[in-house]
């Protein structure tokens, strides 16, 4: 499975099996894992497994997740950009791991932060977490806002890059599906905002992601 295939089949998942996730899984995320915070530099994402607590939280007690043993955990120094960083990182993350059969969901809200087992340092900050291992089921399809609806560069004017890049972006995972971002293009690169909103930070990383990886090209961040 391809990146772009990896977008179109992702969706996000709440109820996990107990199946454990297989050695040499775990060793291609966490390589990607090291690879992301050595080059970031402000990043300490760390991969936990085997520890439900995490998910043992009031805000879960509707049973919303299920069975959730595994979790990314995205942390890093407080300073400005770095949830949009995080967002970027956690994303390829989320993609890797879909190509690899795995399913995931991230979470902002409903999880047990002081249960968390990351390590974060006092200059550091526990931004979010991603669920992550075999789903019970491969989720479904969430509604979608329209292409004109997050771009001011309308469909028939953009370049065919671009509308690859939107489309892709409409398929990322935004938090409570708010999809609040709005892209235009410039040239040979695209610009991206967001509109006020909860955690739209780690959106903008998160489409930012799914924009470049269907188009090849680069945005910008405003
Ligand atoms: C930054 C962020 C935070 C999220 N937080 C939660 C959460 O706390 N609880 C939850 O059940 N889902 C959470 N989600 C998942 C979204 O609800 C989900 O991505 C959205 O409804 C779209 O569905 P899809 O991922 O299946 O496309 C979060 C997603 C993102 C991107």
């Amino acid at each position: 499975m391809d990146t772009i295939e990896a977008i179109r089949v992702r969706h996000s998942v709440r109820q996990y099996s107990g199946r454990p996730i297989p050695e040499d899984v775990r060793s291609e995320l966490e390589r990607v894992i090291e690879e992301r915070n050595q080059e970031d530099g402000i990043s300490h994402v760390q991969i936990i497994y085997g520890d439900p607590a995490c998910f043992d939280s009031f805000m879960n007690r509707n049973g919303r997740f299920d069975g959730v043993q595994n979790y990314i955990a995205l942390v890093a120094k407080k300073q400005d950009g770095a949830m949009e960083r995080l967002g970027y990182i956690g994303e390829e993350l989320v993609l890797t791991a879909q190509k690899m059969g795995l399913n995931t969901c991230w979470v902002a809200g409903s999880f047990n932060r002081k249960a968390c087992k990351a390590k974060v340092g006092s200059d550091q900050k526990l931004y979010a977490v991603i669920a992550i291992g075999y789903g019970m089921t491969r989720g479904k399809a969430s509604k979608s806002k329209d292409f004109d609806a997050v771009s001011k560069t309308r469909r028939q004017e953009a370049a065919d890059w671009y509308v690859r890049g939107v489309e892709a972006a409409l398929l990322a995972p935004t938090a409570m599906n708010q999809q609040k971002f709005v892209f235009e293009q410039t040239g040979e690169m695209a610009r991206l905002s967001t509109k006020f909103g909860f955690y739209t930070k780690l959106d903008k990383g998160i489409v930012r992601y799914h924009f470049e990886a269907a188009s090849g090209h680069e945005v910008t961040l405003v």
